[in-house]
């Protein structure tokens, strides 16, 4: 099938490369011509497993291709996929400005019917608003041509994009058109393998069910971050807590990770949205803006253990930072909760000398130089005069360090540890002050 693709990001290229790897032709196209420059030498602008080689074989199968030219774009597929970015507006509502742009440029170069098909994630009502702006622009142009809006939202994660997009545990579909449903079925039944994957529903209630599923996900983070605060205060350890609730399979053990707060594209985003598009239907989303709260709170957790630790006396002092990106495997620094810190030290005077195994680039792009902050090549590099440790990320690389070197290095031996990679009672056996998330027992010790 002959597809295209709008928004070469995350989730446009991880999806048309897919698409691609299974026979569809696709063809991509961004308005960033430096990008779709790049894409034809074999450069891609994100940093994810399996993704580079994926696209550089089908560039050269002559199966994807990468334009800035809307009207060859359009022209190309039956399919059309809207996959822009929808940002949060100043008042974090999904600033819906480049779906609609890309909706009238389908509308005014379409040459034939066309399956118009929202892969953002854009706040319930958004199908019929790109339908509006379709209906608006034929008219203009005197042309009456069918076409269809879907919804398809994607549920991938960052660092496992390709395989969540290869193999995908549901495919949404919200559509009312027997049509469409069979056209869909057609170009995912390479993914729809072992058991019904695809589940039809309609335009709106496919477009919440993305909402909901982040917005519980990130309710589950902050609601176990709660729990993580209250073990530390009565004396209780969370990482026990957490393996005595995972087990009840109704709870599960996915998603209930204390830790230094969640960040990225997606939560902080969809919770956001979905708060404003409560408030604008007149209804009070407690629950939602308690998540946000939480989060909110969390991502300075970290700081307010350091500035507890040195009784506030943190001024001129060097923490050795490991972990910047939101979360391992990406080097995306979206929210990240390393941001929050990193600013809360800046001003308590502190400096920073950091390492993430691939978000050095992207921490250099948004920071810039300046003088307390520090890029180093290696984690060990980090800590060289380093007053603390401070563990951001949970990358596999910190997961066994050399602690040894580590108490060499530091100027005392403390960790500030908001993934809660390490054991509290080994630890405090080596001599260090080991300050974790929701581990009141080692906090006593520390
Ligand atoms: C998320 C959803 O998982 C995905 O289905 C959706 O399509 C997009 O948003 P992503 O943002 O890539 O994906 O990352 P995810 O792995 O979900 O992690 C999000 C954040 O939550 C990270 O900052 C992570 O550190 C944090 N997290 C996750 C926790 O703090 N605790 C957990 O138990 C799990």
């Amino acid at each position: 099938m002959k597809v295209t693709v709008f928004g070469i990001g995350y989730v446009g290229l991880v999806q048309a490369a897919v698409l691609a790897e299974v026979g569809h032709e696709v063809c991509c196209v961004d308005v960033d011509a430096q990008k779709v420059e790049n894409l034809k030498n074999g450069i891609i602008p994100i940093y994810e497993p399996g993704l580079t080689p994926l696209v550089q074989s089908n560039y050269e199968a002559g199966r994807l291709l990468f334009t800035t030219d809307a009207k060859e774009a359009v022209e190309f597929g039956e399919l059309q996929f809207i996959a822009v970015g929808t940002p949060p507006d100043e008042d974090g509502s999904a600033d819906l400005q480049y779906v609609q742009a890309v909706a009238k440029t389908i509308a005014t170069y379409m040459p034939g019917p066309r399956i118009v098909i929202d892969k953002s994630t854009v706040p319930v009502g958004t199908g019929d608003k790109v339908k509006a702006t379709i209906a608006e622009t034929l008219a203009a142009r005197g042309a009456e041509l069918e076409y269809h809006v879907v919804s398809n939202p994607e549920f991938l994660k960052e660092g496992a994009a390709v395989s969540d997009c290869m193999r995908p545990d549901r495919i949404v579909i919200g559509t009312d058109s027997d049509h469409v449903k069979d056209v869909m079925t057609e170009l995912y039944a390479p993914f729809n393998r072992n058991h019904d994957r695809i589940i039809f529903m309609d335009v709106r209630s496919a477009e919440l069910t993305k909402y909901a599923a982040n917005c519980m996900l990130a309710t589950k983070i902050s609601f176990m971050n709660e729990m993580a605060n209250i073990a530390e205060m009565v004396g209780a350890d969370i990482e026990n807590v957490r393996n005595g609730i995972g087990s009840d399979e109704r709870i599960g053990y996915h998603f209930i990770y204390p830790g230094c707060g969640y960040g990225g594209s997606c939560f902080p985003k969809d919770v956001q949205a979905l708060v404003k598009t409560s408030e604008q239907i007149g209804y009070d989303s407690k629950i939602l803006k308690a998540v946000e709260a939480v989060n909110a709170k969390q991502k300075t957790k970290l700081f307010e253990l350091i500035n507890r630790h040195f009784n506030g006396d943190i001024a001129g002092k060097t923490v050795a930072l490991w972990g910047l990106s939101f979360k391992p495997k990406t080097d995306d620094m979206r929210e990240a909760s390393s941001r929050v810190l990193m600013q809360l030290l800046w001003e308590a005077g502190a400096k920073v000398q950091a390492y993430d195994p691939e978000a050095m680039e992207e921490t250099q792009r948004i920071f810039g130089s300046r003088a307390d902050l520090n890029l180093m090549g290696t984690k060990e590099a980090a800590l060289n005069g380093a007053d603390m440790l401070v563990i951001c990320t949970e990358w596999q690389s910190f997961r066994a360090p050399d602690f040894d070197l580590i108490k060499a290095q530091l100027a005392e031996p403390v960790i500030f540890d908001g993934r809660n990679l390490y054991d509290p009672v080994r630890l405090a056996d080596r001599g260090f002050s080991y300050y974790a998330i929701g581990r009141g027992l080692s906090i006593k010790q520390g």
